[in-house]
């Protein structure tokens, strides 16, 4: 008999999302490839085999009888690296001062960017250490970062390098993105910042990132100026992403399209035709369902729509400090309860779907042959438990590149010194 590492037994449903290697589209969002009674075998790493009933020798065994084992959520869009919090931002939403009015006065995103440029290399690390903890121990095993609270060029490059070594610490793989048009700052106007972005900080970014985003917003940065920083970031290698349409329609979708956008996140206030641009162009639409709840808005991005007209759509939290999660769990809870997701699309949206968004599904977010053995054990006994028990940890077991992590252990001892 062959020899594995590791054998998951029994499983009472294995959600494999075996298909095809592209971001999943309409009712193939629907399709998880489930076995019942299924097992997975590990090795160096990687899946070995994947199937019902496999016979192979293991060094460990572990029984998943009533259990539900998917892959690792892969979290595509988060602001991983900040400093401070904005728990006071909260009296002011509920007075009803908007998003925008808050970056208005100076608030929000202003807020974090000059805590973060005083907070110093180690205390950065170390509370992004404890972000990323959280988020393993609800089961993400792979996530993206996006710098944004540094712009300037030190800052932005500082925050990039943070995110190297994050990754190169932490068990959790961290895809790097540059998202130095997060705002203009006060002391700029916004040609002059666009002018900063491209000549100064882009040909920076080099070997550090992989993606470019830009916040496209009305009183952020135009359609013009984000195509201006987007197609600088293509000339250098970053492939685009758009935080797009999330307050008003200023057509990020169609410019995702246009652009050759990997994704286009947000995308509440999006057109139809924009949406449709984005389907016909294979544009991802990840869709972050936390923030419209952390801002008590009524209105979430329209999935149901995207999902008929064939835009591929990915979840992810948004972790930032104006909606704070690391909780991929929660997010699927929105996906189904807010946007009326199915609790299947809602899965493929956060791990297959949401690994295409960050050009990672050659490795993950899928358990077949050959792919990275990232994998989780849920306490429940099927998958439509997901969205259904609302707030607590359903992670039991979370296995990363084919090695058990020691959940307590995570949660007791919190590491100390990380430079
Ligand atoms: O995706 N909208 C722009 N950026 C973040 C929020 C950042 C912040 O408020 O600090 C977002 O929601
Ligand atoms: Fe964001």
């Amino acid at each position: 008999m062959e020899k594995a590492d590791i054998i998951i037994k029994n499983a009472a449903e294995l959600i494999t999302l075996q298909g095809p290697n592209r971001a999943r589209v309409k009712h193939e969002m629907n399709t998880l490839g489930i076995i019942k009674r299924g097992s997975i075998a590990i090795k160096d790493g990687k899946i070995l085999d994947v199937g019902k009933n496999l016979r192979y020798r293991a060094e460990e065994t572990i029984d998943a009888s009533g259990k539900t084992v998917m892959p690792g959520f892969v979290d595509p869009h988060t602001h991983l690296v900040f400093a401070g919090s904005r728990e006071f931002e909260l009296d002011l939403k509920l007075k009803g001062f908007s998003y925008l009015d808050i970056l208005k006065k100076g608030g929000g995103i202003f807020y974090t960017v000059n805590k973060t440029r005083r907070a110093s290399e180690t205390d950065l690390i170390k509370q992004s250490i404890k972000r990323l903890n959280i988020m393993l121990l609800h089961g993400t095993t792979t996530c993206e970062a996006k710098t944004g609270y540094g712009l300037n060029t030190d800052a932005e490059l500082r925050i990039l390098g943070i995110q190297k070594k994050l990754n190169n610490i932490h068990k959790i793989d961290i895809i790097s993105t540059f998202l130095g048009a997060h705002a203009v700052p006060q002391e700029y106007s916004p040609d002059e910042y666009v002018n900063i972005v491209v000549e100064e900080m882009l040909p920076k970014t080099q070997g550090m990132a992989h993606f470019c985003d830009v916040f496209c917003e009305q009183g952020v940065f135009t359609t013009k100026q984000s195509k201006i920083i987007l197609e600088a970031g293509k000339k250098i290698g970053l492939t685009p992403k758009i935080h797009a349409d999330e307050i008003t329609d200023n057509g990020g979708a169609s410019l995702a399209a246009k652009i050759g956008a990997i994704s286009a996140d947000h995308l509440l206030m999006s057109s139809i035709n924009g949406l449709k641009q984005m389907a016909y162009a294979g544009v991802i639409g990840v869709l972050l369902p936390a923030t419209p709840f952390s801002l008590m808005q009524e209105k979430y991005a329209p999935a149901r729509k995207m999902i008929e007209i064939g835009v591929p759509v990915a979840l992810a939290t948004d972790l930032n400090p104006n909606c704070w999660t690391e909780n991929m769990q929660f997010i699927t809870q929105l996906a189904c309860l807010k946007m009326r997701m199915t609790p299947a699309e809602a899965i493929t949206a956060a791990t297959f779907n949401a690994a295409c968004s960050i050009g990672m599904n050659n490795k993950v977010g899928s358990l077949e042959k050959e792919k990275q053995a990232d994998i989780i054990i849920l306490d429940c006994p099927n998958h439509k438990h997901l969205p259904y028990h609302l707030g607590i940890n359903l992670v039991e077991t979370v296995i990363k590149k084919g090695e058990i992590i020691n959940l307590s252990k995570l949660q007791a001892n919190p590491p100390q010194k990380y430079t």
